[in-house]
């Protein structure tokens, strides 16, 4: 079955930001999205309010009407604020003040006692509670252990292998073979525990496919690489564009 794709639509947020001005609105670009074919909307709320910002959650709340998927680190203001949102599901995320992106997965196994209370909390709100891990059996069993539903895998290092020196290198690299292994292994694992898995960062039109291969994966978000190209081509064809290459690489 061809996996779901979340549109992270943090960098609309970005631009609007650079300006402080009511435009581009995340909304529009959300209801644009959802026409498109997005399954869902997926944002991230940081600490730093780079981007979205909390008013967005509510407009966001009212307006998608497919599936909102927010992300953020496991602190009481974001559980508070998550609680009054009610997204379909939170990602819980580590962030660090100084970070240009997410760096990496969550420890789950250093912050269990965290992590675990969150996840409760989350549950008990009637959110999916998942969990951005690397692909690590530690991580996996520790997020199951947590009584998470979902984990999502960092395709960070994945995505980072298919990039060389000199721009796109392709998906054949011994790294990025190195890698997807341990996102297919990590994907059967976490499996095998009954957690749900989605995977997602840095992923793009031209690396997703091999990713998309791996048939536990149900659900990927992507953001930047989607809203880069629509810059040049537009937010449907951006997004239709990713969608096939998922498609052709849950299809082989
Ligand atoms: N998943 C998570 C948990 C993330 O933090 C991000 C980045 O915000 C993404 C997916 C999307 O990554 P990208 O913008 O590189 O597609």
């Amino acid at each position: 079955m061809t996996a779901r794709l979340n549109v992270n639509i943090d960098h609309v947020a970005t631009v609007r930001q650079a300006r402080r001005a009511p435009e581009p609105s995340v909304v529009a670009a959300a209801m644009l999205a959802e026409q498109a074919g997005a399954d869902g909307i997926t944002v991230h709320l940081r600490g730093d309010r780079r981007h979205i910002q909390d008013a967005d959650l509510p407009a966001l709340r009212a307006s998608v009407t497919t599936y909102l998927n927010l992300e953020m680190a496991a602190t009481e203001e974001m559980l508070e604020l998550a609680l009054a949102t009610r997204p379909d599901a939170v990602s819980l995320v580590p962030e660090n003040a100084n970070e240009i992106t997410t760096e990496g997965g969550l420890d789950v196994r250093g912050n269990i006692a965290i992590v675990r209370a969150a996840v409760a909390r989350l549950r008990q709100g009637g959110i999916l509670a998942s969990l951005f891990i690397d692909p690590d059996t530690q991580q996996i069993e520790a997020a199951h252990e947590v009584n998470a539903q979902q984990i999502e895998m960092c395709t960070a290092n994945y995505a980072e292998a298919t990039l060389g020196s000199r721009g796109f290198h392709g998906e054949g690299s011994l790294r990025a073979g190195q890698e997807l292994r341990r996102l297919r292994e990590g994907a059967a694992l976490a499996s095998q525990y009954g957690l749900l898995v989605a995977a997602g960062h840095g992923l793009t039109y031209r690396n997703v496919g091999a990713v998309a291969t791996i048939t536990e994966v149900a659900e990927f978000n992507i953001g930047h690489s989607i809203i880069s190209r629509s810059i040049f081509i537009g937010l449907e064809r951006a997004i239709a564009e990713i969608r096939e290459a998922i498609r052709v690489g849950s299809d082989s």
